[in-house]
């Protein structure tokens, strides 16, 4: 496949990159940033927020796909998430709708769920896909608002999308929390050629984290998929020490994003 991957030189971005070339499929990138030192595919240092510019990438390119990673992941007032979550995939499914590309993997979030109190996670049984979204942050307001967008175009346009709410990844686990939210480099490449490859998946929404033995989330809507995760947090969890804000972190499945303290007013600064 020719994939599209946005945000190419974040973290998340290189990874996939790099994983999706080895596994045969030719990446063409983009990011606001110049193409990471060895990358030797086609780059466009554009901003994917800019409808004109992203037109200009589908007229370069022959596409299969996008994998949209691109947006700032952190909280910010609600305009500057909504540009950076939304706008950016609303500029893409244009492009993707004019040009006949009909798959788009996006990285959404755990914290479009974060506010989830661990308490109502019956029995410790993982939370599933079709609970209703309860945000934490406005950045988390975006995430639904992004999946809400690919569904809109799902259902008018017959393009497939899944949108992957991604945990926490890191190369290694390294808080409590993380033992239950970790996604692994490795299983997040597979996770992204699941979503890029699985026959007709519609609309779906999938938890982006490995077979953590404490899920928080359950995997059953990414296997459904073909999204087979090996990696397993608890392999680190005795070199995790214990840190006073665990319990707090603890109460809601969007950890500290989801504290008291994490407000901000939605406009301004
Ligand atoms: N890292 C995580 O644990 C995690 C968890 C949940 C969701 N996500 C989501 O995954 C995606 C990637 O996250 P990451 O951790 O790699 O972040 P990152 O900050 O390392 O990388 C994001 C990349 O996107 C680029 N970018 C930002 N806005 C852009 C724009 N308007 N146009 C073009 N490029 C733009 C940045 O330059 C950067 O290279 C984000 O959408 C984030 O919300 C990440």
């Amino acid at each position: 496949m020719r994939v599209l991957v946005t945000g190419a030189a974040g973290s998340i971005g290189r990874v996939v990159t790099l994983g999706l070339c080895a596994r045969g499929h030719e990446v063409v990138g983009l990011d606001l940033v110049p193409e990471p030192e060895g990358f030797t595919g086609d780059w466009h240092t554009v901003d994917c927020a800019d409808p004109d510019a992203v037109t200009a990438v589908f007229e370069a390119e022959r596409l299969d796909a996008v994998v949209h990673l691109a947006g700032h992941p952190g909280e910010a007032s609600l305009p500057t998430s909504l540009t950076s979550h939304v706008v950016t995939t609303a500029a893409l499914l244009d492009a993707m709708v004019a040009h006949r590309v009909t798959r788009i993997v996006y990285a959404s979030s755990n914290h479009a769920v974060g506010l989830t109190p661990r308490r109502e996670l019956r029995d410790g049984a993982p939370l599933t896909a079709d609970v209703r979204p309860r945000p934490d942050t406005f950045y988390g307001v975006a995430k639904v608002a992004a999946e809400a967008l690919l569904s809109l175009h799902v259902d008018k346009h017959g393009i497939d999308a899944v949108a992957c709410r991604i945990g926490s990844f890191l190369d290694e686990p390294t808080t409590r929390r993380a033992l239950s939210t970790w996604l692994s480099p490795d299983d997040c490449v597979r996770m992204v050629e699941a979503a890029l490859t699985a026959p007709a998946p519609g609309y779906a929404v999938i938890y982006g984290i490995s077979a953590n033995t404490r899920a928080w989330w359950d995997l059953e809507p990414g296997r459904a998929l073909g999204y087979e995760p090996l990696d397993d947090a608890e392999a680190f969890a005795d070199d995790i020490p214990d840190r006073p804000e665990d319990e707090d972190e603890g109460a809601h499945v969007g950890g500290p994003y989801a504290l008291r303290d994490v407000q901000r007013p939605a406009l301004g600064d």
